[in-house]
């Protein structure tokens, strides 16, 4: 059997990325709002929506989204796009996670793979970009990923970061992949699946929240079940 550290080394050889052990931590309570305030005390965060650690419910995904990223998860150049009338397919949708099939490539084991937007519900698949004149030279693409069991009990978290893309840079605890015969950066990027570290408290077929932020478009959360 090969060993979980063994595993990581030969990805990170396979795919020319240096896979770091993830961050994890462990909190009761990850209601904090992701905008902190400046230094200045006249300034106050921004009243965010806490971020769920289980589903409500009627656990409404967009509608979650839109709220919180109206108060400011979202920047705000992206809000009209957000508010508009494709927004929950072409731009909430597309900043969803799903599970893809993975069929034909290793994920190394105590790492979820992820894309964002999926086509089964409607969503348009999220692009991916290097740092350039249209992304204000910051890049486009995810660069953290928390996972934690969804449960109100005590529960680790695990962050996956990633530095650059196509390629994670070193310090990085998150790797990319992509379906098999493809790279990352096919397709505008859309082809780029994010392996995100999990915690170890969790186990194929729990529910976890999936908590991330892309570089250009902000913060979103949503809820996926492990595969078994
Ligand atoms: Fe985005």
């Amino acid at each position: 059997m090969v060993s979980r550290r063994r595993f990581i080394q030969e990805l990170a050889t396979a795919t020319g990325a240096v896979v770091l052990v993830p961050a994890v931590s462990r909190c009761g309570s990850s209601a904090k709002p992701a905008v902190r305030a400046a230094s200045t005390p006249a300034v106050r965060a921004p009243e965010l929506l806490p971020v769920p650690m289980i589903p409500t419910q009627d656990w409404d995904a967009l509608a979650f989204n839109r709220k919180r990223g109206n108060q400011g998860a979202i920047p705000a150049s992206y809000l009209p796009d957000i508010n508009g009338s494709e927004g929950d397919t072409k731009h909430l949708g597309k900043h969803l996670p799903f599970v893809p099939d993975v069929s034909g490539i290793a994920v190394p084991s105590g790492y979820l793979a992820i894309m964002w937007g999926d086509p089964d519900k409607g969503h348009a698949p999220h692009p991916n970009a290097e740092p350039g004149p249209e992304n204000n030279n910051e890049g486009h693409w995810y660069n953290w990923i928390k996972v934690r069991k969804a449960t109100t009990d005590t529960a680790d978290e695990a962050e996956s970061t990633y530095a650059s893309w196509p390629v994670v840079a070193p310090g990085d605890s998150g790797a990319y992949a992509a379906p098999h015969g493809a790279d990352p950066s096919d397709d505008d990027g859309r082809k780029t699946i994010y392996l995100a570290a999990l915690p170890a408290d969790v186990k194929p077929g729990d529910r976890v929240r999936i908590w991330a932020h892309c570089l250009t478009h902000g913060e979103y959360v949503d809820f996926l079940t492990l595969p078994v």
